[in-house]
């Protein structure tokens, strides 16, 4: 299919949707935030404060991550490339979407496998190793995690937004869409879009994108493939 004709399709994603992989999710029964506080690790605030914890906090993550591999759900929203134009705009900083071979990942906050200098902004690096208070950018700002945290600015939402409204298909997979601005997407779809939901204990969509949104309760893992057959079936 020319991309031209194709239909375009936005996944919005959040922690549920690396769960099966062995990532943990933030809010659910032992969550990441059940055992740190948001206020300890992911807050320029905390940074200020402790920067060696809040590295130590992101170094286990990126870690972790280096030993994980992206599941049946990431790799079945590659095939959705065949036949529609797809986005993955996500909350995830993890990179098993690129990983499973999705082309087009925008990461809203952040990303784990990358540092940044505190000094100048636009100096972000690809970093697999932990990351100390020694390591610095050549000007000599400290580095540190590309992480947007509480409080700060998600620069992407702007580009967020314009996808999402130019979207014929909307799918949103493991989010509790409790974190704003992300979790305020979906109220840009438009109108002619179809919506759908996937998420093991999916949060209540207010408003009248809630009312048209199909809903599919489980696993990503196990019920993305199925709904990737059918939205190619019907593309
Ligand atoms: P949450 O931890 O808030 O929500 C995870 C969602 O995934 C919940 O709705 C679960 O029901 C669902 N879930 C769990 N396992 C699943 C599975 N196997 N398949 C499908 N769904 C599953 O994570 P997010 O909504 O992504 O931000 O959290 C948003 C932001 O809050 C994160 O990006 C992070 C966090 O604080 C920052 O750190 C800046």
């Amino acid at each position: 299919m020319n991309q031209r004709n194709k239909k375009k399709l936005v996944v919005l994603s959040g922690a549920g949707m690396s769960a099966e992989s062995g990532i943990r999710t933030f809010r659910d029964h032992d969550g990441l935030w059940e055992g740190f506080s948001i206020d300890e690790v992911a807050t320029h605030e905390a940074w200020e404060r402790n920067p060696m914890l809040v590295n130590q906090f992101y170094n286990q993550r990126r870690q972790q991550l280096l030993h994980v591999e992206p599941n049946a759900g990431h790799h079945a929203l590659v095939d959705l490339e065949s036949h529609f134009d797809v986005t993955i705009v996500t909350q995830n900083v993890d990179d098993l979407h690129e990983r499973a071979g999705s082309s087009n990942v925008l990461h809203l906050h952040g990303e784990l496998r990358k540092v940044r200098s505190t000094k100048l902004p636009t100096y972000i690096i690809d970093w697999d190793k932990p990351l100390t208070l020694e390591d610095k950018c050549p000007e000599g700002g400290m580095l540190r995690p590309h992480i947007v945290w509480f409080g700060e600015e998600v620069t992407m939402m702007d580009r967020a937004v314009r996808i999402v409204e130019d979207a014929d298909v909307v799918l949103i997979v493991g989010t509790s869409m409790v974190v704003y601005p992300a979790a305020g997407l979906i109220q840009f779809a438009s109108r002619a879009s179809m919506v759908y939901y996937v998420d093991k204990n999916p949060a209540t969509i207010h408003g009248p994108i809630g009312n048209r949104t199909k809903i599919l309760s489980g696993p990503a893992g196990s019920l993305l493939p199925s709904l990737v057959a059918q939205l190619i079936n019907q593309a």
